[in-house]
């Protein structure tokens, strides 16, 4: 049985799972949310489960519930991505006096750590032998080497450690499933909730339909490989550069942290 877990039911969230179920090439299509989907079944493979990522209590409930449905998972993508919510004080900052705890913290709550920790609870049917691809929608704007504009912060900082977890996760599953692929995935500009207050600076034809963007995304998952798990990668298939330069030939790290000590 394949099976496909999409989380976030937002603008990218919606249009992709929409159209990972018309592929049919999965057996059930899992969606986790705390919103509404807008989407239709086909074949009636879907099966919903709520999901906030700001809680453990809910990750838990939901990865229980999740695992109780299936044994392995084939596909997993998480969109949560938070970048304005003035209800909450949260709006990208454009210089360092802008920066608060309270909004950082929320900003890095839903953009990385919580996609992460809903992997770690969905770790038992991600560490399998079989191709899986994991996912997390990163944003171009979390590379440090393509940063030229500053400002934003939250949102890049966010971003740019969720890319770290990214290649974390990509090492050590690669270690028990070779054929294992971790990517973040930069979906370009896209006509959303998240995009709207930012749209004005874009041209027409750079901003991209949820449903636009969800065709390049999944053609680009469609094609991943296993030499590419750990890369953030856009729509396009071109890889989001973190540092601007490559890394040295001899791979070798010469810090003190990770998991080899
Ligand atoms: N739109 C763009 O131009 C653009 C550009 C670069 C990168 N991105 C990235 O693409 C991803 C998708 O963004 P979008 O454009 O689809 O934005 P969106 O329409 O505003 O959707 C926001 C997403 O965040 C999820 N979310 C918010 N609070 C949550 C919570 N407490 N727990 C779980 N999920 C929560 C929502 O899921 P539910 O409310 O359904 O739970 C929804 O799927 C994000 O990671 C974003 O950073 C977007």
């Amino acid at each position: 049985m394949r099976t496909a877990l999409i989380q976030g039911s937002g603008g990218v969230g919606s249009a992709l799972a929409q159209t990972v179920i018309d592929s049919r090439m999965y057996d059930q299509v899992i969606l986790a949310a705390r919103g509404q989907w807008q989407l239709q079944d086909v074949d009636g493979v879907t099966r919903s489960v709520p999901l906030d990522l700001t809680s453990d209590e809910s990750i838990d409930r939901a990865a229980k519930t999740v695992m109780s449905w299936c044994d392995r998972l084939h596909l997993v993508v998480t969109t949560a991505g938070l970048l304005t919510d003035l209800s909450r004080g949260i709006a990208p900052e454009k210089k360092l006096s802008e920066l608060s705890r309270a909004s950082f913290h929320q900003v890095m709550d839903l953009n990385c750590i919580g996609p992460f920790l809903w992997l770690k609870a969905l770790y038992p049917v991600l560490k399998h032998r079989e191709p899986i691809v994991i996912a997390t929608l990163s944003a171009r704007v979390g590379s440090i080497g393509d940063n030229r504009l500053g400002g934003w912060h939250s949102y890049r900082a966010s971003k740019a450690a969720q890319n770290m977890l990214t290649r974390n996760l990509a090492l050590e599953l690669g270690r028990t499933n070779p054929q294992a692929v971790v990517v973040g995935l930069h979906p370009g500009t896209v006509d959303t909730e998240l995009s709207k207050p930012f749209q004005k600076a874009v041209s027409p034809d750079h901003l991209f339909t949820p449903t636009q963007a969800a065709n390049y995304l999944w053609s680009v998952i469609q094609t991943l490989t296993p030499a590419e798990s750990g890369a953030v990668l856009d729509w396009n298939h071109a890889v989001v550069v973190p540092l601007g330069q490559r890394p040295r030939a001899s791979g070798v790290d010469t810090e003190c942290g990770g998991a080899r000590g």
